[in-house]
């Protein structure tokens, strides 16, 4: 898959399009000497990535900054963001790369993202790759959760990914390549004990993606979907003090992964362009149970799905079984202590 990327002509006046003949429509620049571009295009990918100061999202934008791309971390504390270029910076490739921060909010008003995102492109060029990744969580039993929360999580999680893409989309479709990641969650996937607040709003993520990539397929822009599994995070951790028992067995029936190898999955995806994105055998599984309409890929996706289905199928009534028994076991346990303290 070629791009067709705009530089400019030799007399520096005048933009011209030009194919860039190198391994990917998002060529990250790794510097003169190993670019095996020869179109004259400098190859170099502007990122940004909302919640780029922390967790996944800071990982993306350090494996990106590796490979030489220019980037830009959106997160709302100014201290955390300094702090994250100052990291990210030690790994620069090349002299030229920039990192650039922006504080701002992302869930609140669109005007004011579209505008911070404005700026960012007219410093370092128009935007080749976003990735969606500000999000946050609240776990709990539906009635325990403040009512104010549900509304809040889909602020944070669904509007702030329609914010910023909405902001980038119509460059991206101009310039007929581009790259827009969601990051979802498993909990976008199937819903759990605890999860009542956040799963809907990393549904919702699904739905968004699947709409875009139609309308933008045509103009070489992909949308990926990233599904992480839980990720050792400042977030998740966060997340932890709070879950309800349920929700906690539940969680360890898996591993808990490293953020840098979600990061790594997600970039590579969003590159090569795959509509969906998830990381190891449960994550690959749940993608293949839940790929229902979604885009494929490519013909081998597309054979994997038929072929696996059922026997996904059956392997995740297993899982379904043995976690709606934790949560009968924790209720009888609950009920058991209540009704013992009532009779001391
Ligand atoms: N960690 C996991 O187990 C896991 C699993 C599946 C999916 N995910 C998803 O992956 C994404 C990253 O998670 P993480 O665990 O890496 O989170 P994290 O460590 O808590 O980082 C969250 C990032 O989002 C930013 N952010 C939060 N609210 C924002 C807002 N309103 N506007 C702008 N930026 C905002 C935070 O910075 P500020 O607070 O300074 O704004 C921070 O940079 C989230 O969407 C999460 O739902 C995580």
């Amino acid at each position: 898959m070629n791009a067709v990327i705009q530089v400019r002509s030799s007399d520096g006046r005048k933009w011209k399009d030009v194919t860039c003949v190198g391994l990917s429509p998002i060529r990250f620049d790794k510097g003169p000497s190993s670019c095996e571009c020869s179109s004259g295009c400098s190859c170099r990918t502007r990122l940004h990535v909302t919640g780029g100061s922390s967790g996944i999202g800071k990982c993306i934008a350090i494996e990106c900054y590796k490979q030489g791309a220019f980037i830009t971390l959106i997160a709302r504390d100014e201290n955390k963001l300094l702090q994250t270029k100052k990291e990210i910076e030690k790994y620069s490739v090349n002299d030229k790369q920039v990192v650039l921060c922006i504080s701002v909010d992302v869930s609140k008003d669109y005007e004011q993202v579209e505008n911070v995102l404005k700026q960012a492109q007219e410093k370092l060029g128009p935007v080749d790759m976003l990735v969606n990744c500000a999000g946050t969580s609240v776990t709990g039993k539906f009635e325990d959760i403040e009512v104010n929360s549900f509304e809040r999580l889909m602020a944070v999680n669904y509007l702030g990914s329609v914010y910023p893409s909405r902001a980038v989309i119509a460059t991206m479709k101009e310039r007929r390549m581009g790259r827009i990641v969601f990051v979802s969650s498993q909990a976008g996937q199937l819903g759990l004990f605890g999860y009542t607040a956040y799963s809907p709003t990393k549904f919702a993520l699904r739905g968004l993606a699947e709409a875009l990539q139609m309308e933008v397929k045509p103009y070489n822009v992909y949308v990926t979907v990233a599904y992480p599994p839980d990720t050792d995070t400042p977030g998740f951790a966060e997340e932890s003090k709070t879950k309800p028992l349920e929700t906690k067995l539940i969680s360890e029936t898996s591993s808990v992964c490293q953020a840098e190898q979600v990061a790594r999955v997600i970039v590579k995806d969003a590159i090569q362009g795959n509509f969906n994105s998830s990381v190891g055998s449960d994550g690959y599984m749940l993608s293949i149970l839940t790929s229902g309409m979604s885009p494929v890929t490519s013909i081998t996706e597309g054979l994997q799905q038929v072929v696996c289905m059922g026997i996904f199928r059956i392997i995740g009534l297993f899982y379904l079984g043995s976690f709606d028994s934790i949560v009968r076991r924790c209720m009888m346990q609950r009920e058991k202590s209540e009704s013992a303290d009532k009779t001391e």
